[in-house]
């Protein structure tokens, strides 16, 4: 089947499916993006790093940043409001293997925007430009930025900073249709994304409350973006993704395993942190990550509960075996 959309492209990169899996900071590590880009995204991206941090160089730090051979394309994103230490982090994160430099105007956490990075940014356009010109400036790849719509609803800059981006010469702007202020508050306003499409050459890249197949498609055909990002309706679900590459694709939509089959994935995804992090960092990143796969799966309540107070990997997989049998046992009954 011809695919329904164009690839999306950055720069050198063809991109497909033009399907984004959004930065979330304690989420995407290397090893969630690896598990889940197979399920249908063509770009993934880091979770921010500070660009001062990037100064100090610690073990964790350069760790967020190591990309080499993992994943292409990957973008990796930084954050901060200086543009020399911007220009800085990103040679340095080039050098780490980043394929695309991405800048953070989005975040609204308290501990970033008190230093004026993320979405505070957004209180000085001048500022976000001569941060974009700085980044571009320093690296011979492609630069992309994400961003609300502003600091306030009274106060809407996207289109003017994303005009800056494009002038500057930054490859692909994601809108987060919030503002900082909201927070997650309220529903992402689509109105916005289709306006900036209008408003710009480079490609446009449409988020916000995405989580189902077919309303994400026809959201990207009707604002008319060059791909969709998607941040929490896929986590415990990289399904949605699978679906939406089929819609993209022109081929029927496929069913979401049953509750036994993900939490079979979910098994993998925890030995594989377990593998790559080690147990004492795994177990305490895999509660937030079971208790997701779990959602929806009926008589999950109890043993999300269990999960979030056993201490080792072992005894966290065998509540987790425990309910597949159950499930399976519950299914054979019925059948
Ligand atoms: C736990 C969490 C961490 C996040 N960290 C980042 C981040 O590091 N950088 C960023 O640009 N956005 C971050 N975001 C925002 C997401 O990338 C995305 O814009 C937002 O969740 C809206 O998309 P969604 O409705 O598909 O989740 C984070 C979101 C969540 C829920």
């Amino acid at each position: 089947m011809p695919p329904t959309v164009p690839a999306l492209t950055i720069g050198a990169h063809e991109i497909w499916p033009p399907v984004v899996l959004a930065p979330m900071s304690g989420v995407t590590n290397r090893t969630m993006r690896a598990l889940y880009k197979p399920f249908g995204f063509g770009l993934t991206v880091t979770e921010f790093v500070s660009s001062n941090a990037l100064k100090y160089g610690s073990k964790r730090t350069m760790e967020m940043i190591d990309q080499h051979g993992i994943e292409s394309p990957v973008s990796t994103q930084l954050w901060g409001d200086d543009p020399a230490t911007m220009a800085a982090a990103a040679r340095v994160v080039r050098e780490c293997g980043a394929d695309i430099v991405d800048i953070n105007f989005g975040c609204p956490a308290p501990k970033v925007v008190k230093t004026n990075g993320g979405s505070a940014c957004l209180r000085d356009v001048q500022r976000c430009e001569e941060i974009m010109r700085a980044v571009v400036d320093a690296v011979d790849c492609p630069v992309t930025m994400k961003m609300r719509l502003g600091w306030t609803e009274s106060d809407l800059v996207y289109i003017d900073v994303a005009k800056r981006a494009q002038a500057v010469g930054v490859q692909a702007v994601t809108l987060h249709a919030r503002t900082a202020r909201q927070f997650y508050r309220g529903e992402a306003n689509w109105d916005h994304i289709a306006r900036l499409k209008d408003a710009l050459d480079i490609p446009v890249i449409g988020n916000g409350d995405l989580d189902d197949a077919r309303v994400a498609v026809d959201r990207m055909r009707a604002t008319g973006v060059d791909a969709i990002m998607l941040g929490r309706a896929t986590l415990g679900n990289p399904w949605l993704v699978s679906q939406i590459r089929d819609l993209l694709e022109g081929r029927e939509m496929q069913a979401t395993p049953t509750p036994a089959d993900r939490l079979r994935f979910c098994m993998v995804h925890y030995r594989t942190m377990v593998d790559e992090l080690g147990e004492a960092r795994a177990v305490p990143q895999m509660r937030k990550h079971v208790a997701l796969y779990l959602k929806g799966i009926p008589g999950a309540a109890v043993l999300r509960e269990r999960i979030m107070r056993t201490p080792t990997a072992d005894e966290s997989l065998a509540l987790i075996q425990g309910c597949i049998d159950r499930l399976e046992s519950d299914a054979s009954l019925a059948a």
